[in-house]
């Protein structure tokens, strides 16, 4: 547009303010080379780097995923939202981390005293006691109306629970369309396929369909996790309105309804065995991303487990039903796997440092 002859009779001001432009438009342009260069290690690989670099920063940035809390106000699910999210913002700016933004999605229907340490949306619980006391019954319920009312920037989730701890910066598992899940060893649905079927019907296809995972850890499109989720609550009630189902499930019908859910709406997810690691039974941390700390650890002070025996050291959240655990829990004996020293380790770190661990306590 402007041509030789134009810029001849410019003033020389416009000129100036031209020549700044061009100035501040190379300098932004390096700005991104230089922060794409600097965030390029590891797992972006090299293939990334070669396509355009617009489309790259677009990549980086729609690769971000959500972490989704659901928790409710009770003394026992708060302590271990604390630690949980205190590890989110140590390890949501390291390398090799796509996190995004936090929310817990707080489903006990009103706020509680934590809402100005973690950032929350207060959801409400199912009505009329639909739940029947199975209490995550209420997580589908949470995520469809979480979805429907905040406004979240990233393009991903990823459903997490009050008893994970990031041990390693977690990248964004998931790929495109395909989530990412964690195979939980006793979710079996060929193994109940008569139950199954009653969800599942034979025209949707085979039952090898539905993954043995449950709604956490899962990463997945926000769009994917907004057509699930109201078949989840929906397949969780019809489950556990079943007396069979109810009684075959018990306590992971829940994890099932999501399995068949998403089987349902056509999704598979890529399962990741790195995803979680589940001390005691997972020794080491290696390369993991999340400690599960859903079972007791105890061990005799030889350092041998003694699981389902009370050991003479122990860490058990379900000892801390009613509060959190004192600060600095004293280290296992010699001989306790790393996985459990790492635990314990990252409890104290967190308990240490978040201000009044001890005093703001009950819901
Ligand atoms: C669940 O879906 C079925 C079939 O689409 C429908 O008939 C039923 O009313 C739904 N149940 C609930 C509790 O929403
Ligand atoms: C933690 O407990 C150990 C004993 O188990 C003690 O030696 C140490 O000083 C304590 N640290 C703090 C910060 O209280």
């Amino acid at each position: 547009m402007i041509g030789r002859k134009g810029l001849g009779r410019a003033s020389p001001v416009l000129l100036v303010l031209l020549a700044l432009g061009f100035f501040f438009a190379s300098y932004n342009l390096l700005t991104v080379v230089i922060h794409n260069k600097a965030s390029s290690s590891g797992l972006l690989g090299a293939d990334r780097l070669i396509k355009p670099m617009i489309q790259r920063y677009e990549n980086a940035k729609n690769s971000k995923y959500h972490v989704a809390l659901t928790a409710t106000d009770a003394p026992y699910s708060q302590w271990q939202c604390r630690i949980m999210y205190y590890w989110y913002k140590k390890v949501k700016d390291m390398p090799g981390s796509d996190m995004g933004k936090f929310t817990r999605v707080l489903h006990s229907g009103n706020a509680d005293n934590l809402m100005e340490e973690i950032p929350t949306v207060v959801v409400d619980p199912l009505p009329g006691g639909l739940d029947r006391g199975y209490i995550v019954l209420n997580r589908p319920w949470a995520f469809v109306q979480w979805l429907e009312k905040a406004t979240i920037e990233e393009e991903y989730i990823l459903m997490a629970e009050p008893d994970h701890i990031f041990v390693n910066p977690l990248p964004n598992l998931a790929h495109g369309n395909s989530p990412a899940g964690y195979p939980f060893f006793y979710i079996k649905p060929a193994e109940n396929e008569k139950i199954i079927r009653k969800f599942y019907p034979e025209e949707k296809g085979p039952v090898t369909d539905i993954d043995p995972i449950g709604n956490s850890p899962v990463i997945i499109k926000k769009s994917l996790l907004e057509e699930i989720a109201p078949t989840w609550v929906n397949v969780s009630l019809r489950m556990k309105d079943d007396p069979e189902t109810d009684k075959a499930f018990g306590w992971v019908l829940e994890m099932y309804a999501y399995a068949v859910a998403s089987a349902l709406h056509g999704v598979q997810h890529i399962l990741r065995k790195d995803f979680m690691l589940q001390p005691p039974w997972d020794l080491e941390v290696g390369k993991t991303f999340i400690i599960h700390y859903t079972y007791g650890c105890d061990y005799n002070l030889k350092g041998e487990l003694t699981y389902g025996k009370i050991g003479e050291w122990r860490f058990d959240k379900r000892s801390y039903l009613s509060g959190p655990p004192p600060r600095n829990l004293s280290l296992p004996p010699p001989g306790v796997p790393e996985s459990v020293i790492r635990l314990v380790k990252m409890v104290n770190e967190a308990t240490a440092n978040i201000p009044g661990w001890n005093t703001l306590t009950s819901g």
